[in-house]
């Protein structure tokens, strides 16, 4: 029986595989990611890059012993001779963390702005826009406990999502305290919940001893339909006057910089790690409960894996779920260019001499060459599916002139030019967009203004215009 990859994976893709959907799509993952880096490296982020797995011990203490992530979701990676397993990493946060404090980041300039993006595992129960193996966007900002970062970082969520193009999204801001506000408000729902523990599934059961709050974040039914009845208090109304004030004053940036947001007192995020400002992004493609991406303030998470107090904030896009919404709202993802220029032999003895024309020529844009020789029409046909902007049809006159007879296929122009200027056409010729250009180069260019406050009528969400359907964009990284 053939071997099928593992359950809640997806494999990305190349340009034109049978059944590409964004979701799968390779160039759609790296264009995604060069837009969010974009963003983000102009704010003043820097790349950062951990391992794949980490000590298990790492990811028990900071994102929690209580959280679904720790209790369900992790997977332990084990070698002959195993200290105890490692895990592969279920979240970015925890490790950069790690990586600041063991690496003394801390000498740098701060806040320091990292970001990072690659692939995460849970091992969630599969369903649309929840997999096993994901991929993650992820920003941290490290040394400043002030409320100016913790709105900066949400207005640049809000940036990222607007340069892809997406509008219809949500932003839902909580906090959720700090750690005496959290322990009030567990004391709370103790007292809510144990006179209706019968009711509670199992898992919630356990999460009223450890930590009542996750209780809220149940995926159960049953438990959602308790939570409804009693109608719990929230978080927010626990907030002590720090907390409250540190709120009041994030809030207070959002709205001068006209970012668009709602309340929503009910935010508790799935990690333990949290305390004060927290946030989600939302959207319809994606279902209610699916968020796009989320974030909050950490302070005490350096003190808990070992260091020493370092307050930080960050954020995380799920890359597939931001395809899914991008693909909702119908906007044309990229499939990726093909070569600038193809060089087809016309006889079998001049295929060495296209494979070298092809050679030089990638010193300044991707050539490619035909394998074998072949007619006219079969070479128009194959430049075609390879989606081909030049042609050059080589015999041996124009082996014996030294001369190149060119025929771009986007537009039908033809030309006929001397090898020995093949690099500078090219060049030029590369700087030039393919004739259907991309929707997202046009965005880039014209960046939308900040939602104004008075648009709001025009546009709810106030993430600014997406930009038109349809087009072949360009791909980070192919001429
Ligand atoms: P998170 O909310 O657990 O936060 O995950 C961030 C995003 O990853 C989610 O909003 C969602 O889009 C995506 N995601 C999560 N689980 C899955 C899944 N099974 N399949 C597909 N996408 C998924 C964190 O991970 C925090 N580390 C964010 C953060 C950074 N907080 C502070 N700094």
């Amino acid at each position: 029986m053939a071997i099928t990859r593992p359950k809640g994976t997806n494999d990305l893709l190349p340009p034109g595989s049978p059944k590409l959907s964004p979701l799968i799509s390779a160039g759609a993952h790296a264009w995604l990611t060069e837009k969010a880096r974009h963003v983000l490296e102009r704010a003043g982020a820097q790349r950062i890059e951990t391992p794949i797995f980490e000590e298990a011990e790492l990811v028990k203490r900071g994102v929690g012993d209580s959280t679904d992530i720790v209790r369900k979701e992790m997977f332990t990676v084990y070698y002959f001779g195993d200290h105890g397993g490692f895990i592969l990493r279920p979240e970015g946060t925890a490790a950069i963390v790690r990586a600041y404090l063991q690496n003394g980041l801390k000498q740098l300039p701060a806040p320091l702005k990292l970001w990072t993006s690659g692939p995460i595992f849970r091992a969630e129960n599969v369903q649309k826009g929840r997999y096993r193996q994901f991929h993650q966007v992820d920003y941290e900002v490290l040394g400043s406990s002030d409320p100016l970062v913790d709105a900066e970082a949400i207005a640049l969520m809000v940036d990222v999502v607007r340069e892809l193009g997406l509008k219809e999204v949500r932003v839902k801001l909580g906090s959720i305290g700090d750690p005496a506000d959290r322990e009030a408000y567990n004391v709370y729902l103790r007292g809510l919940f144990t006179s209706h523990a019968d009711r509670l599934s199992d898992d919630s059961k356990d999460r009223l001893t450890r930590n009542p709050m996750r209780i809220l974040d149940s995926k159960s039914e049953g438990d959602q339909q308790l939570l409804a009845e009693l109608a719990v208090k929230p978080m927010l109304d626990f907030l002590g006057d720090e907390a409250r004030a540190h709120f009041e004053a994030v809030q207070g940036y959002l709205q001068a910089w006209g970012v668009p947001y709602t309340l929503d007192p009910s935010i508790v995020r799935g990690l333990d790690y949290y305390r004060r400002t927290a946030w989600e992004l939302h959207h319809e493609g994606v279902g209610a409960k699916s968020a796009l991406g989320g974030g909050g303030r950490y302070d005490g998470l350096a003190e808990i894996l070992g260091g020493p107090p370092t307050p930080g904030i960050g954020w995380a896009f799920g890359v597939e779920r931001l395809l899914l919404a991008l693909d909702a709202e119908g906007v044309t993802l990229p499939q990726g260019e093909g070569p600038l220029l193809y060089v087809v032999a016309l006889d079998e003895e001049n295929v060495p001499h296209a494979a070298r024309l092809a050679f030089a020529a990638r010193a300044v844009a991707r050539a490619e060459f035909a394998y074998r020789a072949m007619k006219p029409g079969g070479a128009f046909k194959d430049a075609e599916r390879r989606g081909v902007r030049w042609i050059a049809l080589l015999g041996s006159q124009e082996v014996e002139n030294g001369t190149l007879s060119l025929k771009n296929l986007h537009s039908g122009e033809q030309r006929v030019i001397g090898v020995s200027e093949l690099a500078a056409f090219l060049e030029a010729s590369s700087l030039t967009p393919p004739l259907h250009r991309s929707p997202h180069e046009t965005h880039r260019h014209d960046r939308p203004p900040l939602p104004h406050p008075r648009r709001a009528n025009r546009d709810p969400a106030g993430l600014g215009e997406p930009p038109p359907r349809s087009g072949r964009p360009d791909l980070p990284g192919t001429a």
